[in-house]
C-alpha cells in the first residue's frame, strides 16, 4: 500500500472523549470512528488489525478440531423463552420486533441458536464430539460503553460450543480451548492469563477467564508472577491427546491466579512473599462447562452406545476479538503511538522516503517495495511529499514494527535504515539484504 493511496485519517488533536491510551491511539491513528455510543466503524487500518486477529483466531481453533460456521446477528425470541433466558437477560438485550410484529432480538450470545442447531440434526453419540464455533458480531446494550472498542455495544466475538457425550468428554473440551486460547493470545504477542472466574449469567460450574495484566483493566487480579514466565513456544500439541493437554492446563492453572470475584486472601498468603503480584487485567476471553443448563430444557440429547436417551454436555468459550485489538494497543504503546507485535501488525513494515522527487530515492524505494510485495510481505510505502519529521511522526503512531529509512545520502553510501519501532534501534544495511532481515525478524508470523 502507498500511503499518497491509502485512506489513513490521523488526528493532530487528542481526542478529549478518550480515557485510555488505546482509544485515544486508535482514534488518532484513524483506525476506527464512532458511529453511536459503543458502535464503531472500522476504518482501513483498523479493519486490517482486525481481520489479522480473526485470521489467527480461525487458524488457532480449526487446529484444535474446531469447525467454523457462521450464525446470524438477528435471533427469533422464541429460543430464548424456551431456555428461560428471554426475561431473565434484562435491559442488555437489544429487543425488536419485525414488520409482523415477531418478537427478535440481535444476539448477545448463542448459546440457544446452536443448541437449537444441534437438536435438529443430531441424534446418536457416534456424532460426538462436536465443537461449533463462529466469529460474529454480538450487541449488548451496555449501560455504561467506554474504553472504545474495549466495552462496546456492538463487538466481533468468537464464540464456539462444545457437545460431548459425558463430563469428562467435555472437560476435555474445556481444557482443549483452554490450550487453543493459549496459543492464540501467545500469537498476538500477549500473555493472557487464565484465571478461576465467577460464572455470571450465563452459568456453570467451571471458568475460565483470560486476563491481560494493564494498568487500565478493569479488574483487580492477584497472581503468582511465576505465571508471567510460562510460555507455550513452538510445542507440538496433539488436541486428541487428553493428558498432554490436560497437562499443559495445569501448567497454567496450577500458580495463583484469581480476578477479585474469586480471590482468596488465604490462599493468595501461600504463594511466596517476593511472587505475589497485584495488578489489573483485560478479560479478553472467557471459557465455560455449563453441562446440560441448555440441553437439557431444550431437549438437545443423544442415544449412547446402550440405547440410552441423554442430554448432551456443552460449554461455550468466548473471544472478545474487537476488545482485543484494544487490549494489544494498551499492552504495547509509548508516548509516540502504537507498537504493534509482528504477529498482528496491519503491515509489516514502513518505507520512509525522505526526499519524494529525487530520481534515486524515489527508484530506491520502488525496488524495496516491490522486492518485498514479491517476498510475501506487505511495506506500507510513505510516498508523500511531506517532511520527514511528519513522515516518522505518522509511522510512529501507526506503530509498524519497522521502519526502513531511504535517503540520498545514504543510498550514495550504499545503505538504508532499518528501524525498530519497539527499541528504537537502527541500523545500516544494503537495500539488497533487507528482505532477507526482515524474513528472519518474522520467521513464524508471515
Ligand atoms: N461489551 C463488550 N465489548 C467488547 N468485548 C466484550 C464485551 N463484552 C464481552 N466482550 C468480550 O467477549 C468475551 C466473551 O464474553 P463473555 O465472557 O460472555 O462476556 P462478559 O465477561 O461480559 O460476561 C469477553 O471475554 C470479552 O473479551
Ligand atoms: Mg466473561
Amino acid at each position: 500500500m502507498r500511503l499518497s493511496r491509502y485512506f489513513l485519517p490521523v488526528l493532530k488533536e487528542t481526542p478529549a472523549e478518550a480515557q485510555i491510551a488505546s482509544h485515544r491511539l486508535m482514534l488518532r491513528a484513524g483506525m476506527i470512528k464512532q458511529a453511536a455510543a459503543g458502535i464503531y466503524s472500522w476504518l482501513p487500518m483498523g479493519f486490517k488489525v482486525l481481520r489479522k486477529l480473526e485470521n489467527i483466531v480461525h487458524e488457532e481453533q480449526v487446529r484444535a478440531g474446531h469447525i467454523p460456521m457462521l450464525m446470524p446477528t438477528l435471533q427469533p425470541a422464541d429460543l430464548w423463552k424456551e431456555s428461560g433466558r428471554y426475561d431473565a437477560y434484562g435491559p442488555e438485550m437489544l429487543r425488536i420486533r419485525d414488520r409482523h410484529d415477531r418478537d427478535m432480538l440481535y444476539g448477545p450470545t448463542n448459546e440457544e441458536m446452536i443448541t437449537d442447531i444441534f437438536r435438529a440434526h443430531v441424534g446418536s453419540y457416534k456424532d460426538l464430539p462436536l465443537t461449533l464455533y463462529h466469529i460474529q458480531w454480538k450487541f449488548r446494550d451496555e449501560i455504561r460503553p467506554r474504553f472504545g472498542v474495549m466495552r462496546g455495544r456492538e463487538f466481533l466475538m468468537k464464540d464456539g460450543y462444545n457437545f460431548d457425550v459425558d463430563h469428562e468428554h467435555a472437560m476435555h473440551a474445556y481444557n482443549r480451548h483452554m490450550v487453543s486460547y493459549l496459543r492464540t493470545y501467545e500469537r498476538m504477542g500477549l500473555k493472557a492469563i487464565p484465571m478461576r472466574a465467577d460464572s455470571g449469567p450465563i452459568g456453570g460450574d467451571d471458568t475460565h477467564e483470560f486476563l491481560v495484566l494493564a494498568e487500565t483493566g478493569e479488574s483487580e487480579v492477584f497472581y503468582d508472577s511465576a505465571i508471567t514466565d510460562l510460555s507455550l513456544g513452538n510445542r507440538d500439541i496433539d488436541y486428541d491427546d487428553w493428558d498432554q493437554v490436560a497437562l499443559i492446563c495445569n501448567e497454567w492453572t496450577k500458580p495463583y491466579a484469581r480476578t477479585d470475584e474469586t480471590h482468596d486472601a488465604g490462599l493468595f498468603e501461600k504463594v511466596p512473599e517476593d511472587r505475589r503480584r497485584t495488578s489489573r487485567g483485560i478479560e479478553v476471553g472467557q471459557i465455560f462447562y455449563f453441562g446440560t443448563k441448555y440441553s437439557e430444557p431444550m431437549g438437545a440429547t443423544v442415544n449412547t452406545k446402550d440405547g440410552e436417551k441423554v442430554p448432551v454436555h456443552m460449554g461455550s468459550h468466548g473471544i472478545g476479538v474487537s476488545r482485543l485489538v484494544g487490549a494489544i494497543i494498551e499492552a504495547n504503546h509509548d508516548e509516540a503511538g502504537i507498537i504493534w507485535p509482528e504477529g498482528v501488525t496491519p503491515y509489516h513494515v514502513g518505507i520512509v522516503n525522505l526526499k519524494q522527487g529525487d530520481g534515486e530515492a524515489d527508484r530506491a524505494c520502488e525496488d524495496l517495495y516491490a522486492a518485498l510485495t514479491r517476498a510475501g510481505f506487505e511495506p506500507l510505502y510513505d510516498d508523500r511529499e511531506e517532511r520527514a519529521g511528519a513522515k516518522f511522526a505518522t509511522m510512529d503512531l501507526i506503530g509498524l514494527p519497522w521502519r526502513i529509512t531511504v535517503g540520498p545520502r545514504g543510498l550514495k553510501a550504499g545503505v538504508v535504515e532499518l528501524t525498530s519501532r519497539r527499541t528504537g534501534e537502527s541500523e545500516e544495511l544494503a537495500p539488497d539484504l533487507v528482505v532477507d532481515r526482515l524474513r528472519g525478524i518474522y520467521a513464524g508470523h508471515l
